[in-house]
C-alpha cells in the first residue's frame, strides 16, 4: 500500500495502517470484534457527557452536511447518500451511532430467526494487496429476538426521527429448508419491523447452503409478497448476488419493478474469484480456487459495476438502485451513481482505507457536481458523466 502524506495524519492509517497493510498484521475477524465492542459501548452510553464529547468530535471531523447530498426515496430521508454496507454490524450493537462517522445510512445484520453461530474459523480473511477480503462467516448473529432486545436497549428515536437511516437486512436460519424460508424471514420482520426504516431481503450470501435458490423469480415473487403482506412492514428491498447470469438479473429487475419493491442493492459477495484463483492463503497455504466463501473489495468492483448497469437498462430510472462492491474512493462512488445508483455502500474499502473515507466521497462527489454543473446529486443519478479532473 502506498502511503501519502496526508495518510501519514490520518491516525486510522498511522496506527492501523501496518496492521491491515498485511494478511495477517492481526487476525481480521478479532479487530472487527474488538472495535464493535468498543462502539456498542459508545452505542449504549452515547448519552453520558464523556462519550458525548468523543462523539461530538468525531462526527465533528467526519460528518458533511449539504442539502445538494440529500434525497428521500422510498419515504426515507437520506442526509447523504453512503451507507455502511451489511455484514460489519451483523447484532446493531451500534444502531445509535452510526452517523458519527459520517454516513447517511447503516445497514444492520445480516440478522436470521434463529441464533447461530457461523461457520468455523477462521472465516474472514485479507488479501491485503489486492485490497480485498474473502469471508465465509455464514450469518454467525444473536438471532432476531436478541437483536430486537439490543435495538430496545439503545432507546433509539422511531424511524423517521432519526439522525440516519437504519436498514435490516434479514437472511435465513441455516436450519430452517429453503421450503420454509418465507415463515423464517417472517418471524424476523415481526420483531424487527418496528425498528427498521427499511428491510432487505438477503438472496444472495454464498456462506448459507441454497439461499441463493431464493433469487428464482417463482421463489422470490412468494417471498416478497408473504412479508410485503405482514402488518407494519417497512419498505421491502433485495440484495442480489454479482454472479447471476444477464437474464436472471433481467428478471429479478422485473419483478422488483413489478413487485413495487423500493430498491434493489446490487451485490454481496463473489463466487468468482475474478483473475485470483491461484493466489494462496497466508493462513491455510490453499489457493482462493480452492478456498470457501465469497470475495469483496477491489476485485469485485468491475462485475458490481457491470450488475448495477444491466438493473438500470431493465427496470429503468423508477426503481432506486444502491451500488456496493469494490467501492473505495470518490471516483468509484461517482461512476456507480452515474451508472444509476442513488446510493452507495462501503464495507471493505472502510476497513483498508478508515473512517476519512466517508468525507473524502462526499467532498469529491460535492466537486463533481459543481464541475459537471448539476444543481443535485439526484441529477447525477445514471447520468452516465465522467469523473472530472478540474
Ligand atoms: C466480513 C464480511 C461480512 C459480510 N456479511 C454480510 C452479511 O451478513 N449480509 C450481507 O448482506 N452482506 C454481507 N457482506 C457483504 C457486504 O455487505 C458487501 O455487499 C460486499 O462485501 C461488497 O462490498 P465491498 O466490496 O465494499 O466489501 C459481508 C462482507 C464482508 C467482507
Amino acid at each position: 500500500m502506498t502511503r501519502s502524506p496526508k495518510a501519514e495524519s490520518d491516525p486510522w492509517q498511522r496506527f492501523l495502517g501496518p496492521l491491515l497493510s498485511n494478511d495477517t498484521g492481526t487476525d481480521a475477524e478479532w479487530m472487527s470484534q474488538v472495535s464493535l465492542m468498543a462502539l456498542a459501548q459508545a452505542s449504549r452510553w452515547r448519552h453520558l457527557a464523556p462519550v458525548r464529547t468523543t462523539l461530538e468530535a468525531t462526527a465533528a471531523a467526519l460528518q458533511r452536511l449539504d442539502p445538494r447530498l440529500e434525497q428521500t426515496l422510498f419515504g426515507c430521508r437520506f442526509s447523504n447518500p453512503v451507507g455502511l454496507a451489511a455484514g460489519f454490524d451483523k447484532n446493531a450493537v451500534a444502531a445509535g451511532i452510526w452517523q458519527v462517522f459520517g454516513f447517511g445510512f447503516a445497514e444492520l445484520g445480516t440478522v436470521t430467526a434463529l441464533a447461530q453461530p457461523g461457520n468455523p474459523r477462521p472465516r474472514l480473511f485479507r488479501l491485503a494487496a489486492e485490497q480485498a477480503a474473502l469471508n465465509r462467516m455464514g450469518f454467525n448473529n444473536r438471532g432476531a429476538a436478541a437483536v430486537e432486545a439490543t435495538l430496545q436497549a439503545q432507546q433509539l428515536p422511531p424511524p423517521g426521527q432519526r439522525p440516519l437511516v437504519l436498514g435490516i437486512n434479514l437472511g435465513k436460519s441455516k436450519l430452517t429448508p429453503l421450503e420454509r424460508a418465507a415463515s423464517d424471514y417472517a418471524v424476523s420482520l415481526e420483531r424487527l419491523a418496528p425498528y427498521a426504516d427499511y428491510i432487505v431481503i438477503n438472496v444472495s450470501s454464498p456462506n448459507t447452503p441454497g439461499l441463493r435458490e431464493l433469487q428464482e423469480e417463482t421463489l422470490l415473487r412468494q417471498l416478497v409478497e408473504r412479508l410485503r403482506g405482514q402488518q407494519g412492514c417497512p419498505p421491502l428491498l433485495v440484495k442480489i448476488a454479482p454472479d447471476l447470469a444477464d437474464e436472471a438479473i433481467d428478471s429479478l429487475a422485473r419483478l422488483a419493478y413489478a413487485e413495487g419493491l423500493a430498491a434493489v442493492i446490487a451485490t454481496n459477495t463473489s463466487l468468482d474469484r475474478f483473475e485470483l484463483s491461484g493466489r494462496r492463503l497466508v493462513q491455510s497455504g490453499r489457493t482462493l480456487a480452492e478456498e470457501s466463501g465469497g470475495l469483496s473489495g477491489a476485485p469485485l468492483r468491475r462485475r458490481a459495476l457491470e450488475v448495477l448497469r444491466r438493473l438500470r437498462a431493465t427496470a429503468g430510472p423508477q426503481l432506486p438502485l444502491i451500488g456496493v462492491g469494490g467501492i473505495d474512493s470518490p471516483e468509484v462512488a461517482w461512476e456507480r451513481i452515474a451508472a444509476g445508483a442513488s446510493l452507495v455502500q462501503l464495507y471493505t474499502g472502510w476497513i483498508y482505507q478508515g473512517p476519512e473515507l466517508v468525507p473524502r466521497i462526499l467532498d469529491g462527489l460535492v466537486l463533481q457536481l459543481e464541475r459537471h454543473r448539476l444543481p443535485h446529486l439526484s441529477a447525477a443519478v445514471g447520468c452516465g458523466l465522467p469523473w472530472q479532473d478540474d
